[in-house]
């Protein structure tokens, strides 16, 4: 199964990608992460890329359209995968269908979390991670059941994404008005698109999606045009 999960920054991509991934048995492929992996690491890339992220803006078509092509050959996305952040602009989509076509792939569908603009912020000022494993977590909606306590690994150090203030989160979600909205159109025109309510509590969205996948499998889902 090859999927997309769409939606402004803090809408539930990354937290529903992990799920989906466990479920299915298909890796989670965030480009976000891939960054702030190279940021991490110094590479050349992290270094063009860490000033961008930093204000909010978007990283070159160029550099995620090349990273995206070589992590999509590696092994583990032989049983399909789920992109979260990838695409983010009409230039990536259209790379992305020619990346899938020349590879004799195609999309199962692309599912868009809709969100209210000020739940975003406040999901967004409240995430942090686990140091040790990356387990998600939110000062309000999700926090550890053990305080100080990964639910996970058991770690007790957590980090806060440098690009998560309040003033950047107004730069991400302007940028995702401006560029990545409009590649909406694209995929409700090839039938492909199935919004759903990520407003809901996160087990509800989990819920909502997988139906969505069932009725796929079915072929009963109706797809907006
Ligand atoms: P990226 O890492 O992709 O960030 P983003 O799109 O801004 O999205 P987020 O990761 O902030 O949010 P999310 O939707 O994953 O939400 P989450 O599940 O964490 O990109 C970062 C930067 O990298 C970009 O700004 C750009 O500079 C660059 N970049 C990346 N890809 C690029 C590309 N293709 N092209 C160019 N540049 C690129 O949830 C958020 C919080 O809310 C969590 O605390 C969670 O616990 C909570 N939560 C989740 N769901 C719910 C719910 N239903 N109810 C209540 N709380 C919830
Ligand atoms: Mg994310």
């Amino acid at each position: 199964m090859r999927l997309i999960l769409l939606g402004p920054p803090g809408a539930g991509k990354g937290t529903q990608a992990k799920r989906l991934e466990t479920q299915f048995g298909i890796v989670q492929i965030s480009t976000g992460d891939m960054l702030r992996a190279e940021v991490a690491a110094g590479s050349a890339v992290g270094q063009e890329a860490r000033a961008v992220m930093e204000a909010g803006g978007l990283v070159s078509d160029d550099i995620l359209i090349r990273m995206l092509g070589s992590r999509i050959d590696r092994p583990d996305c032989a049983r399909g995968f789920i992109l979260d952040g990838f695409p983010r602009t009409v230039p990536q989509a259209e790379a992305l269908d020619r990346l899938l076509e020349g590879r004799g792939m195609r999309l199962d569908a692309v599912i868009e979390l809709r969100v209210d603009v000020p739940a975003l912020v406040e999901r967004i000022a409240g995430r942090f991670t686990c140091a040790t494993c990356g387990a998600g977590y939110h000062d309000t909606f999700k926090r550890p059941r053990t305080e100080g306590t990964c639910d996970v690994c058991g770690g007790h150090r957590f980090v806060r994404r440098a690009d998560d203030s309040r003033a950047t989160v107004e730069a991400r979600l302007d940028a995702y008005q401006q560029q990545t909205a409009p590649i909406l159109p694209h995929y409700a025109a090839h039938g492909l698109l199935h919004p759903v309510d990520g407003m809901a509590a996160i087990d509800t969205v989990t819920a909502e999606i997988m139906a969505v996948l069932a009725r796929l499998e079915a072929g009963q889902a109706a797809p907006i045009r």
